[in-house]
């Protein structure tokens, strides 16, 4: 260990640096995010995000992926403690995110005889973040294609558009290892023993603001890993997933199907002077008095909208509550709706409640952007609100709550 290397030894504690054995061969060296607020600006990360990356070691030792640019330091350390006096042979590249190769060129500098690997796509984009494809120095890889570490073979599959084109994911046959890339990913730092009820609301939201709109792609993948005999899931985001591995893919199943997950129904609005919220609330109270277990009450003016977005894709039901603005509809519940689009929203059940004082359109409007929507039947019970509720828009939300009441 030079002199650099032993003042990063001080410098960095046990407790921040995050090797873990995943098996005998493989172990995660990738880097917490305690501080950042908003991951891709975006999406809140109370409990931080983690750049995953992973080293198998073998007769040959392949790195799988980098991390954050922030991180290269710490990466690179965690790296060299696993590695202790050899040199890796390969760096996979399965996704070309910056949040996952940032780091390639300083790893690739730090030792040159590493030979990256990754797809045709992703080396196409190598050129244009680094300037160069590293042509003469690479390995091009393509659906099916196998690479042998010695006892670890390594079978790359391509998940073109789950999210990104370039993507691969890889299994490692000898430990029964899949690789996903963002697949499988979540929010915050890992934690290992998460059940999957825990992993998946966090999980929902990453996948539905992520991940959401590919779900074809995403069923592609699944119909080639369904086969694969896998003990645990590495994700380039998250914690690794191992025991109940066919709960996580049911899951990403349902998912990818944009099925609802169970029953229920998300009320998602927005209110000016209070009065659209108190049509919510009875609408509310009566679905719960009347034995809908699971009713979800959102502000879109004040919730985070990737929380609603998940919500609106768990459950079978929505109702959105709104009023007419500027002769449109109020800006988050627009937002919210092109969220939804965005993202393939399907095979729901619609209702929608609509307040206008003196030209009431936000129904019109909120149906004409949800139409294109593949399977959703919109509630058949109208609820119009002429600035407060009256005696016939109670009524109306009494029968919209019967009718909601009456489908699956
Ligand atoms: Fe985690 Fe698509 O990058």
């Amino acid at each position: 260990m030079n002199k650099s290397e032993n003042t990063m030894e001080k410098k960095l504690t046990d407790e921040v640096m995050q090797i873990m054995i995943i098996t005998e061969d493989i172990k995660y060296i990738g880097v917490n995010d305690c501080t950042i607020d908003l991951f891709e600006g975006m999406y809140a990360v109370p409990e931080g995000m983690a750049y995953n990356s992973y080293v198998i070691i073998d007769e040959k030792i392949a790195v799988m992926d980098t991390v954050d640019e922030g991180f290269k330091e710490e990466w690179l350390y965690n790296l060299q403690r696993v590695l202790g006096e050899r040199k890796p042979d390969y760096l996979i590249v399965q996704h070309m995110e910056p949040d996952h190769s940032a780091n390639m060129l300083c790893l690739i500098e730090k030792y040159p005889e590493i030979i990256p690997v990754a797809s045709q796509k992703a080396f196409a984009m190598m050129k244009n973040y680094f300037g160069t494809d590293f042509e003469g120095n690479r390995i091009v890889i393509s659906d099916g294609d196998m690479l042998s570490l010695g006892n670890h073979k390594l079978l790359f599959l391509s998940a073109m558009m789950m999210h990104w084109p370039e993507v691969m994911v890889t299994y490692d046959h000898a430990d029964k290892v899949l690789f996903s890339a963002d697949g499988f990913g979540t929010f915050g730092v890992p934690c290992c023993n998460q059940t999957p009820k825990e992993w998946k609301a966090e999980a929902a939201r990453y996948y539905f603001g992520i991940v959401g709109k590919y779900g074809i792609p995403v069923q592609k993948l699944l119909s080639k890993v369904v086969g694969l005999e896998i003990e645990k899931i590495c994700p380039l985001h998250g914690p690794i997933l191992t025991g109940q591995i066919d709960e996580y893919i049911r899951l990403y199943d349902t998912w990818s199907r944009y099925q609802p997950e169970e029953n229920g129904v998300l009320i998602a609005y927005t209110s000016i002077y209070g009065n659209t919220k108190k049509a919510v609330r009875l609408l509310a109270d009566k679905l719960r008095n009347n034995g809908c277990k699971k009713v979800i009450v959102r502000d879109l003016a004040r919730c985070d909208i990737s929380q609603a977005v998940s919500e609106a894709f768990r459950y079978s039901k929505l109702v959105l509550a709104t009023t007419t603005y500027n002769t449109l509809i109020f800006p988050p519940m627009r937002e919210f709706i092109n969220w939804l689009c965005e993202r393939n929203f399907a095979n729901r059940t619609v209702a929608l409640i609509e307040n206008g004082s003196w030209m009431p359109t936000a129904a019109k409007h909120m149906r004409e952007m949800l139409e294109g929507c593949k399977g959703v039947r919109f509630a058949e019970t109208p609820v119009k609100i002429m600035s407060a509720l009256d005696e016939e828009s109670r009524k109306q939300i009494g029968l919209l709550a019967e009718e909601l009441l009456a489908k699956e």
